[in-house]
């Protein structure tokens, strides 16, 4: 085993990756690990799939990559029309980027482009959420309410407004459940006007909270209501998909669920499972007729935009989850592995909170059940018990820093779409272990 540096996930010395084989992956000691997180949600159909790798190697023994801008390919247009098809013709346009950084870079674009080129140049300002994360690239971290990530970096920001998380398990203060959607539209609608409705461009939001929040699913009529207020003043909105999206939460789109189409959407890590990085982002007709009548193309693009290879291994593992029915799949034994995940956990009164939909799960912690008091940071009980479930075998995701930005303990499960019932099982003892070893260890 071979020390290389201690990871920002409490692992002291970080393995040597040799293999994976479906949900697992092997180490240069020959150790299993079952990959419970998909890395960090993106391995959604396993590793080193037959088929996925064959498909990669024809299309590398043909060419690797033709120049975006010089040529299309067979890979780029089946798998432009079979993503526009999973979207049910909700979107007209697709961007191909490398990462969920650059899509998320590309939306923030799109729509700065859409109100140039509708003669509205004022539009630039973004309005974002607290406890949410977009990316590391200085746009996507702009519009990031992350403050323990963009702490090296404030001061190079943009002026971005952060309004408050949907949060039915931490709501503000006052405020029950039922009324979250109405009191949050209102705060935008308030941030809209503070900040002048002509110079706002859009809204960006994750409809289930990744790594900032460890798995947020905004409660019912949430969205639609931020659309209602966003369509009022004339400003985007931009779903960030990218760790929720591409069928992990139980529908292809995870705005599906509640019936509402943002503007904008981006999608990244299970779009080709890891098999090589892409990543994308889809824009309605409303948004690229305007810049496509006055611009004729999108000002956003990179050297490997619409890579060949990359394409081919989203063709593929698109292939692979439509003929397996996998969303289907993830929707039902989704629902049926957190009542399971619920229920083991259950012994622990530290477990505050069990949700997530589909494959895409978090667990969170308190320190006290009753005021949902979160454990002093310094416990990094996340951490601990990450590094313990690592140690037995198991990936999971921990997180911190849900609470306030520094505290706060949440470890996330994201198990391949197709990861079996004997490893769903094996997932959810190994976890409860590592919970219950960490909870028992005096820190
Ligand atoms: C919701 C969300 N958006 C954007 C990103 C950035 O993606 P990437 O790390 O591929 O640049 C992430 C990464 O975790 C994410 O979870």
């Amino acid at each position: 085993m071979s020390a290389v540096r201690a990871s920002g996930f409490g692992i002291a010395a970080l393995p040597r990756i040799v293999r994976g084989r479906g949900s697992c992956l092997y180490d240069a000691d020959g150790k299993r690990y079952l990959d419970g997180s998909g890395g960090p949600a993106a391995f959604s159909v396993g590793h080193a799939h037959p088929e996925i790798n064959a498909a990669i190697m024809r299309q590398l023994e043909e060419v690797a990559c033709g120049y975006r801008y010089l040529y299309t390919s067979s890979a780029l247009e089946e798998l432009s029309a079979a993503l526009l098809g999973l979207c049910g013709g909700a979107y007209q346009e697709i961007v191909f980027t490398s990462s969920g950084s650059e899509a998320v870079e590309s939306a923030l674009k799109i729509a700065l482009q859409h109100f140039a080129a509708r003669g509205l140049p004022r539009k630039r300002h973004f309005i974002a959420r607290h406890r949410s994360w977009h990316g590391n690239t200085l746009g996507a971290l702009s519009v990031s309410g992350f403050a323990q990530r963009r702490q090296s970096f404030e001061g190079s920001l943009l002026d971005v407004s952060f309004v408050r998380a949907a949060n039915v398990y931490r709501p503000p203060a006052g405020t029950a459940a039922a009324q979250l959607p109405q009191v949050l539209a209102d705060e935008l609608e308030q941030t809209i006007l503070a900040r002048g409705a002509e110079n706002v461009a859009a809204f960006i939001f994750e409809p289930i909270v990744g790594a900032a929040g460890g798995v947020v699913p905004a409660p019912e009529g949430y969205a639609a209501a931020m659309q209602a207020v966003c369509r009022r003043h004339d400003v985007l909105m931009i779903a960030d998909e990218v760790m929720c999206g591409s069928g992990r939460s139980g529908t292809w789109r995870t705005l599906a669920h509640d019936g509402v189409v943002a503007d904008i959407m981006a999608i990244a890590k299970g779009l080709a499972g890891g098999y090589i990085p892409l990543a994308a982002t889809l824009c309605t007709a409303r948004v690229s007729g305007p810049i496509l009548s006055e611009h004729g193309a999108f000002q956003t693009g990179h050297t490997f935009s619409g890579h060949t290879a990359a394409c081919a291994a989203g063709l593929a593992v698109q292939g692979l989850i439509d003929r397996e029915r996998l969303v289907e799949r993830v929707s039902r034994r989704g629902a049926e592995f957190q009542t399971a995940l619920r229920a083991a956990l259950a012994r622990f009164a530290e477990v505050g909170d069990v949700r997530g939909r589909g494959f895409f799960l978090g667990i969170e912690f308190v320190a006290d059940p009753v005021t949902k008091a979160p454990f002093p940071r310094e416990r990094a009980l996340s951490f601990d018990i990450g590094a313990r479930a690592f140690r037995d075998g198991l990936i999971c995701y921990p997180c911190a820093g849900n609470v306030d930005g520094q505290s706060g303990d949440t470890i996330i499960l994201a198990p391949p779409y197709n990861a079996s019932d004997a490893e769903l099982e094996e997932i959810l003892s190994k976890l409860t272990t590592a919970v219950a070893a960490a909870l028992a260890s005096k820190p």
